[in-house]
């Protein structure tokens, strides 16, 4: 259950009344930004890199009137001197109402739940999970096709490091969908995540999308290959041009979590169906209502 003093580890945490409760308090955000938090201190310790994530929740908890301290990077904290992420954590609690982390191992955001007396809301660990963009995620196809029920979604690229594609993939089991994953077989979903989805989906090479009403589009996440060949076997396979916009539904949208690095050509942005900036900003509301429901109930 979400709330007062629980953790955001995993979607897999938030049920469908949860999460249309996250989305009636973001929408009222979108309206009316209340200053709920007033008082209160929220820790961002990004030790990975990102703009949006920390940005998009440093300017939520900024909106509803808290505070920020923030890392980011590991330069310049005591982990440069070899303390543990036990320790940090434990130190990091003392001083703030919640934290927010990313972290480049997977698993990070539930060992710091389980130390941690403050919430932790996941934004990022490794290759596992991302909970926060998987909700902003599903808040924008909400506001677009007003229900999420129905809806074919392709989501193409890296599905086996993106780590927002296995959040969304079991985020929507929570609504009744097909998904369409396109990748090269080397870059599927991986089989811990494939157990875990309930909706029909399949699996394909060919980037075939003229039936889907959501194009989930991701970045090769280059840094986590194990080798630079690997990365350039598969780099540059799919790309959303302007001529890819031809075989679309006209009703269609396109999203990505964003960084995009060449997948989406820039000459789409002015398409209608593009809708990744939308979405980035629909993070902003998306973090206040998550923020306002860990720290106020
Ligand atoms: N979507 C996302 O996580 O972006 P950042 O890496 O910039 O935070």
């Amino acid at each position: 259950m979400l709330g007062r003093n629980s953790d955001l580890v995993s979607i897999k945490d938030v049920g469908t009344d949860e999460i249309e409760s996250l989305f009636r308090k973001a929408q009222a955000f979108e309206e009316n930004a209340e200053k709920s938090c007033r008082e209160r201190i929220l820790a961002t310790l990004f030790f990975e890199a990102s703009t949006r994530t920390r940005l998009s929740f440093e300017s939520a908890m900024k909106r509803l009137g808290g505070e920020v301290i923030s890392v980011s990077g590991i330069e310049g904290t005591s982990v440069m001197k070899g303390e543990t992420f036990e320790d940090t954590i434990r130190m990091v609690e003392n001083y703030c109402d919640a934290i927010v982390l990313r972290h480049p191992m997977n698993e990070a955001a539930a060992l710091a739940a389980s130390i941690a007396n403050v919430p932790v809301i996941n934004a990022g660990d490794g290759t596992n999970e991302h909970p926060t963009q998987t909700l902003l995620d599903l808040y924008t196809i909400q506001k677009e096709f007003r229900s999420i029920d129905g809806l074919k979604i392709a989501m193409i690229g890296d599905l086996k490091y993106g780590r927002t594609v296995h959040s969304l993939s079991l985020g929507l089991n929570n609504y009744d969908v097909s998904m369409r994953f396109i990748s090269h077989p080397s870059l599927r979903v991986p089989d811990e995540i494939k157990r875990e989805i309930k909706n029909k989906f399949e699996e394909t090479e060919k980037m075939k999308l003229s039936d889907c009403d959501v194009i989930y589009m991701t970045r090769i996440q280059k840094e986590r290959f194990p080798e630079q060949r690997a990365f350039e076997a598969v780099k540059g396979l799919y790309k959303i041009s302007k001529e890819t916009l031809r075989s679309l539904k006209e009703d269609s949208i396109i999203l990505h979590p964003l960084p995009r690095v060449e997948e989406i050509e820039q000459g789409v942005d002015a398409d209608k169906r593009a809708h990744y900036f939308q979405q980035a900003r629909n993070g902003v509301f998306v973090r206040m209502a998550i923020l306002d429901t860990f720290l106020n109930g």
